[in-house]
């Protein structure tokens, strides 16, 4: 991509409404507009982030045997009457009538719809386990939006719902989330802590939050340091291995780690004193185990192996993919802009060309982009006729990982420079050694 040509309309000033530094970046670098409170449009470098996640949700989802499916975010209040919730749900429904005055609801969640379709079509329990998922729009009208796309109205969520024939097989679908969820999140370059936590309006007995350790976050929490040091790293993981999974979720889940709604101070206590902490941090995910709140009563049910009608053991899980982009900023920023980890970033090496219109120096700019197009490489190439200094502030607010600068001086000795913005360090060297060092870091990403 050419910045000319790019839609990109970055703000010099501070947006006054954005309390929080990634919402304020995110303003900034041009990624999202808000259209009304807790809704915003995703603008192109948004959308782009915004698709990156959703890649990685789908490719590790997918790996755990999980099954993607689209439902619609416009649901029939009839449906949340057959579980009870379309009354219990309160004030954060949006509820609207159609023009046969027929009762809607725009989705806050997909538990009954899930179910419904399950049951028109699934009798038996040999089309079992089965898990769905998918990644779609939600509202809750949230009584305060806040801090950008982390606490919208509008967001996607990954929503995933597993049906088994046995509280075994649904505590094992439950483990497959929690790894698949660490998998996620590791490669989006965050550490995402399981903890145990209240199960809310969803019900049920189990469930963990993921939380992403940010002083801006909304929940209090309280953990042994020795959580934070924990990596899936590069282990292959049979998900279909009951206690090689349950094995990870034990690693994960020994090392003391709550929110403040589930905090036991006794246990917390026993923790050697260095160990100790408490912070904040950001819910970015949530698993639920709920048996048969569901099934019951709405009639979920399949024949077992003796012919008996039972219902169906489920669970559901869910990725908060728009708000991951508010705390993927909190985790990497530093006082000019974002940080992208390479997992997540929109494009994947900057360039910027010191001196536009120099024949030399905008051929070079022009090879280096295609050879990294070629290579399947996504750069953006500012080839605006502005000054270097407002090309690298550009660059560092929009967070591109890696940026290589061109100029006619180091052209002349056959160089260029490249530089990391996580460390600010440059380093001198000829365009296809960057090339290659910028397709080396990507290789396995
Ligand atoms: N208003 C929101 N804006 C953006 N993301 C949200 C919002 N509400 C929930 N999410 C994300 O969706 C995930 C799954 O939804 P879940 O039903 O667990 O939310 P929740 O527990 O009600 O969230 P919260 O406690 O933050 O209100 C959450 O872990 C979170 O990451
Ligand atoms: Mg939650």
């Amino acid at each position: 991509m050419r910045l000319s040509r790019y839609f990109l309309p970055v703000l010099k000033e501070n947006p006054a409404e954005a309390q929080i530094l990634s919402h304020r970046y995110m303003l900034r670098a041009g990624m999202i507009k808000q259209e009304s409170a807790g809704i915003y449009a995703w603008l192109p470098l948004g959308y782009k982030v915004l698709s990156r996640l959703e890649k990685i949700v789908h490719e590790e989802q997918q790996r755990a045997g999980h099954i993607p499916l689209l439902m619609p975010t416009l649901q029939s209040a009839d449906l949340w009457r057959e579980s009870g919730r379309y009354d219990a749900y309160g004030p954060e429904m949006l509820r609207m009538t159609d023009r046969n005055k027929r009762e809607m609801l725009f989705g806050p969640t997909n538990e009954e719809m899930i179910t419904d379709i399950f049951r028109s079509y699934v009798r038996s329990y040999k089309d079992l386990p089965l898990t769905l998922y998918h990644i779609q729009w939600k509202f809750r009208d949230e009584m305060r939006p806040r801090f950008g796309v982390m606490r919208g109205r509008e967001f996607l969520m990954k929503d995933g719902y597993n049906f088994d024939l046995t509280r075994e097989d649904a505590l094992h679908a439950y483990n497959r989330h929690m790894v698949s969820y660490l998998r996620t999140y590791e490669r989006m370059g965050l550490t995402a802590i399981p903890m145990r936590a209240d199960s809310g309006p969803i019900g049920g007995d189990d469930t963990h939050e993921f939380l992403v350790l940010a002083n801006t976050g909304e929940s209090e929490v309280f953990y042994d340091e020795d959580v934070t040091r924990l990596k899936l790293g590069e282990r292959a993981i049979n998900y279909d291995n009951r206690e090689e999974v349950a094995a990870i979720c034990q690693e994960f889940t020994t090392p003391y780690a709550r929110t403040d709604e589930t905090h036991d101070a006794a246990l917390f206590d026993a923790i050697p004193e260095g160990r100790r902490k408490v912070g904040r941090g950001i819910e970015v995910g949530q698993i639920f185990y709920f048996g048969t709140k569901y099934s019951e009563p709405m009639g979920a049910t399949v024949q077992n192996a003796e012919g008996k009608q039972v219902p169906v053991e489920m669970g559901s899980h869910g990725i908060g993919v728009s708000r991951l982009i508010g705390a993927l900023i909190e985790a990497n920023h530093d006082d000019k802009g974002i940080i992208w980890p390479e997992g997540v970033t929109p494009f994947h090496v900057g360039i910027v060309n010191l001196k536009q219109g120099d024949a030399e120096a905008d051929a070079a700019c022009e090879a280096l982009h295609d050879s990294f197009v070629a290579l399947g490489l996504d750069p953006l190439y500012d080839d605006r006729d502005e000054r270097a200094g407002g090309k690298f502030a550009t660059m560092d607010l929009i967070g591109l990982p890696w940026r290589i600068t061109v100029g006619p001086r180091g052209l002349k000795n056959g160089v260029v420079e490249l530089t990391s913005r996580r460390t600010g360090v440059s380093e001198e060297l000829p365009p296809e050694e960057a090339i290659a060092r910028i397709a080396a870091i990507y290789a396995n990403i």
